[in-house]
């Protein structure tokens, strides 16, 4: 059975005061599109502006700590996320992991983290260009999903995986048809031996330069169950009809 789509914008490090109207411009459009579930996981900073701004629509956060509180300078609990109104969060993004040199523990610790207050999770995977040329990128990927998934699920929380290739972020390359499948469908079986027949409900998601002009041929793939959208996701004009693409293709066949 086909999943809902999810399509979520992630605005990285994008967003002032100025932008709230973009973000009720997309929560307005999105409720067309009832039978897709759209979020914008926006700095944290913007979370409980943006979340007063458009009650109802899901605003999430872009990474969580792992501990409860206490003395971590700069960062932001997942109670916190929730409390500014937040219902999901992202962890383990390939600009932090590489960045911030996140290890698939610390983003395993995150993500129980967040799933322990409630809040939803799109846990971000992916391979580089050289790990792809090489051939190995289904085994880099997997020993990613692995280390990096919580042990179980429990309670309310929903839990997403998004596969992005780090070479597909922001470059306009997106690759084949038959790599994305081949990779979700990985992903897919990983899932399903970690947490049994939950493992059929967690949604993945593809991202790396997801547009309008793709996103319908990316939603047909099976076992894509959404995006996660990076630039596309700024501007209602883009990200919009990436939503309309995935309500197209709802109810439609996927292609195996
Ligand atoms: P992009 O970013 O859509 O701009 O490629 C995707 C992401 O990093 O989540």
């Amino acid at each position: 059975m086909a999943l809902k789509k999810l399509v979520a914008g992630n605005w990285k490090m994008h967003g002032l005061s100025a932008d709230l109207s973009e973000i009720e411009a997309i929560a307005t459009a999105a409720r067309d599109y009832p039978n897709v579930d759209v979020a914008l996981c926006v700095p944290a900073i913007l979370i409980e502006r943006a979340a007063r701004a458009v009650p109802g629509f899901s605003i999430g956060g872009q990474d969580v700590h792992d501990a409860e509180q206490g003395a971590h300078t700069g960062c932001t609990s997942a109670l916190m996320l929730l409390d500014a109104g937040a219902s999901l969060t992202i962890v383990g993004h390939s600009e932090r992991r590489d960045a911030q040199r996140e290890s698939n523990e610390e983003v395993r610790a995150k993500a129980e983290a967040a799933l322990s207050v409630g809040l939803d999770v799109i846990l971000c995977i992916g391979e580089s260009f050289d790990v792809r040329e090489r051939g190995a990128a289904v085994d880099t990927v997997t020993a990613q999903l692995d280390a990096s998934l919580p042990p179980s699920l429990e309670g309310e929380a929903e839990l997403a995986v998004a596969y992005e290739p780090i070479w597909a972020i922001g470059t306009g390359k997106v690759p084949t048809g038959p790599q994305i499948a081949e990779m979700h469908a990985t992903i897919r079986a990983r899932l399903r031996a970690r947490y049994g027949a939950d493992g059929t409900h967690v949604r993945i998601l593809y991202g790396g330069s997801v547009k309008p002009s793709n996103a319908g041929e990316i939603f047909a793939i099976a076992d894509v169950d959404g995006a996660l959208v990076g630039g596309a996701s700024l501007k209602a004009a883009d990200f919009i009809p990436i939503v309309a693409a995935a309500a197209a293709v709802e109810g439609q066949g996927t292609i195996a």
